[in-house]
């Protein structure tokens, strides 16, 4: 007896059948919008390497989340530029800060309608442009995560719903669980940056933030780009530390890291698409040599398809508004 050929043809026929048969959903829903807030700015101000991105003022945020929450997204990251950096990088835990004043003003206006999510990092901050204090011309870990828990208490403080330590220091995610229990917030989520690599990806938005290090670079924090296993042990570790969401980024050339993550952990996935992923696909598409909004949804969907749960990108407003239909 023959067996009759396998039409997989058959489940692509229409439109209609392709629609009930798609596994993979993207939707506004599973966006986190970053936003870049600077501390006396006049006027928002775009971003040479991150064309549609621009640095707001503090009064602007209430006006861009509003467009954030319109096309139904439900959550912004917010990251901050202040106008002075020092060794201990004081202005992130100052609690007239201006992600601090940001966090309040979103919360103040949105309540529980929008998601702030902010970024507990130093590099924005010190003098020195890295990731943690510096000891005798080396990042210190220890004093670098007391120094996070303070950032983290802070933005608790103002109002922030998610905590997304993004240093890469060790014990980062107990320490700030533990700060924050203490100070009453044990309600505030912890999404960190698990398995964040040592990326020339991030390149754009050192432009963006002025973070880049002074001197040396972040190889003794950040995962090299060759290890999966290594990637692998940084989620683990955050897990037993308690996290609540851990985070891959990149994301578009760390797929693997994603499947894996998933295949592995039962836990909540986010993936940063970070921006040289942005600028990457603007490069292009400004030349004309990609369909930008093609392009964006082929990516946005592989992440998703790799084991994504949320995705931060620089692409939440436009992505929202092509799935709406509106591009
Ligand atoms: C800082 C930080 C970086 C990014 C997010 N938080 C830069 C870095 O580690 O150099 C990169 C995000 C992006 O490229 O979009 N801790």
């Amino acid at each position: 007896m023959s067996f009759p050929a396998r039409r997989l043809r058959r489940l692509r026929r229409s439109e209609k059948i392709r629609e009930l048969l798609q596994e993979t959903r993207l939707s506004p829903k599973d966006f986190i919008c970053p936003i870049f807030v600077q501390e006396n700015l006049e006027k928002r101000q775009k971003v040479e390497s991150m064309p549609d991105i621009e640095r707001l003022p503090l009064n602007e945020i209430v006006i861009e989340v509003g467009a954030i929450s319109d096309l139904d997204i439900p959550a912004v990251m917010v990251f901050g530029l202040p106008s002075k950096k020092d060794d201990a990088g004081s202005a992130a835990f100052d609690e007239k800060g201006i992600v601090q004043k940001a966090i309040s003003e979103i919360k103040k206006n949105y309540g529980e309608k929008m998601v702030i999510v902010a970024d507990v990092c130093l590099c924005q901050y010190t003098s020195s442009g890295h990731c943690g204090l510096i000891k005798d011309n080396k990042v210190d870990n220890d004093s670098s995560i007391e120094t996070l828990t303070k950032i983290a208490v802070s933005q608790a403080k103002a109002g922030v719903d998610v905590v997304s330590p993004s240093a890469m220091m060790d014990g980062q995610v107990a320490a700030i669980r533990l700060g924050l229990d203490d100070a009453g917030f044990s309600d505030v989520v912890i999404m960190s940056h698990s398995a964040k690599h040592r990326s020339s990806f991030y390149a754009p938005f050192r432009d963006a933030a002025e973070c880049a290090p002074k001197f040396g670079d972040r190889k003794t924090y950040q995962v090299p780009y060759t290890n999966l296993m290594e990637a692998m042990r940084e989620v683990e570790a955050d897990i037993k530390e308690g996290v609540d969401i851990v985070m891959i980024k990149p994301a578009l050339a760390y797929l693997d890291v994603i499947a894996e993550t998933k295949r592995r952990f039962n836990v909540p996935l986010s993936a940063y698409s970070v921006s040289g992923e942005y600028a990457l696909v603007k490069a292009a598409a400004n030349q004309g040599w990609i369909k930008e909004e093609d392009i964006v949804s082929e990516i946005l969907y592989a992440i998703k398809r790799a084991g994504a749960d949320m995705i931060v990108t620089y692409f939440a407003k436009s992505a929202a508004k092509m799935l709406q239909g509106n591009l």
